[in-house]
């Protein structure tokens, strides 16, 4: 007698059939889109490492932005490369800085059809590129960062932030920015966190981009050793329990036993992101013939939904909207 179902391959015989059982799918309206904004530049500048990024201007972030409405995307996260930098990243909190400049800008030319997300963190903004504050023997400063951080936040939020987003790894991060902003009355501005946020290689092209390299030492002081699960659950975990509405693990592809991990324990929504070492990374192989990108691009970011990704952030957010849409 044979096995009701030892001819699986009967499901896997014409396209109807393996779209009927298809499990998981990418939707355009779940990607979100980062992007670097420049202060005082004349015109956009590429990232040579990431092909089609760019250090956009205000304006040339307007048309990022059309085009990233037109494509249905969920919306923007925002970075933001300062014209002036220095110890304590003052301009990162300043109200006429770039991204709040831009976050007015977009706000009132899309009101509410993209999401901004703004980024929290202050290595954009720092003469020494770390993602806090220094202590006399150069450590980061955690508590004075958090203050900090609830400046950057309030700063983004007045100028419209939807969401906003710590990504700085500092102890207390999600709840000391959650009580500023319900004591400022922001209280339907949510907060993504960026979890369990690993020290990885894969964010080399970002230092470029968003000009952020740190100048002395390194960033695993703060971001987790990729060797730990139990911690990124421990994380994931306090996040959750300050306050935060969306979860996130960072870097993708690397990643995603975490992902996984993450859906199976929390019933928050839950995002991946990535990071520009993917993009490159894909970008990189392609060009050689040893990929197709578009095959990779879909199966890489298909992966991150099937592990339990609801939003993804990537650089490759149009790309995939675009191939949805062709593919019908
Ligand atoms: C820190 C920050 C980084 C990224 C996002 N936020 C850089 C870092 O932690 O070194 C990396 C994102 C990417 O690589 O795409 N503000």
């Amino acid at each position: 007698m044979s096995f009701p179902d030892d001819r699986p391959r009967r499901l896997r015989r014409t396209p109807a059939l393996r779209r009927l059982v298809r499990e998981t799918h990418l939707r355009a309206d779940q990607l979100l889109l980062p992007c670097f904004v420049a202060e005082g530049v004349p015109e956009r500048r590429a990232i040579s490492t990431m092909p089609g990024v760019f250090q956009e201007t205000v304006d040339s972030l307007m048309s990022l932005a059309t085009e990233a409405a037109g494509l249905g995307l969920a919306g923007l996260v925002l970075f933001g490369v300062p014209g002036r930098k220095d110890d304590v990243g003052s301009s990162a909190w300043d109200d006429q800085g770039i991204v709040q400049v831009a976050l007015r800008r977009l706000r009132s030319e899309f009101g509410d059809r993209l999401l901004l997300v703004a980024d929290d963190c202050l290595d954009e903004y720092t003469v020494h590129g770390h993602c806090g504050v220094l202590d006399a023997r150069g450590d980061v400063d955690n508590d004075r960062t958090l203050e900090l951080y609830q400046r950057i936040a309030l700063s983004q939020a007045a100028a419209g932030a939807d969401v906003i987003a710590p990504s700085g790894m500092m102890d207390g991060q999600v709840g000391a920015i959650r009580e500023a902003l319900d004591s400022a009355g922001q209280t339907s501005v949510l907060i993504l966190a960026y979890a369990a946020k690993f020290a990885s290689c894969f964010y080399g092209p970002f230092r470029e981009a968003a000009d952020c390299a740190p100048q002395f030492g390194d960033r695993r002081g703060y971001q987790m050793d990729p060797a730990n699960r139990r911690e990124a659950m421990r994380e994931l975990e306090s996040d959750l329990l300050e306050g935060a509405d969306i979860l996130m693990v960072k870097p993708g592809l690397s990643y995603l036993d975490l992902v996984r991990e993450a859906r199976d324990h929390f019933d928050a929504p839950l995002a991946c992101f990535s990071v520009s070492g993917e993009y490159a990374m894909l970008h990189a192989a392609a060009a050689t013939g040893a990929l197709d990108l578009r095959q990779a691009v879909m199966e890489s970011h298909l992966s991150m939904r099937r592990a339990g990704a609801d939003v993804v952030l990537t650089y490759f957010a149009r790309e995939i909207s675009r191939w949805l849409r062709e593919d019908g």
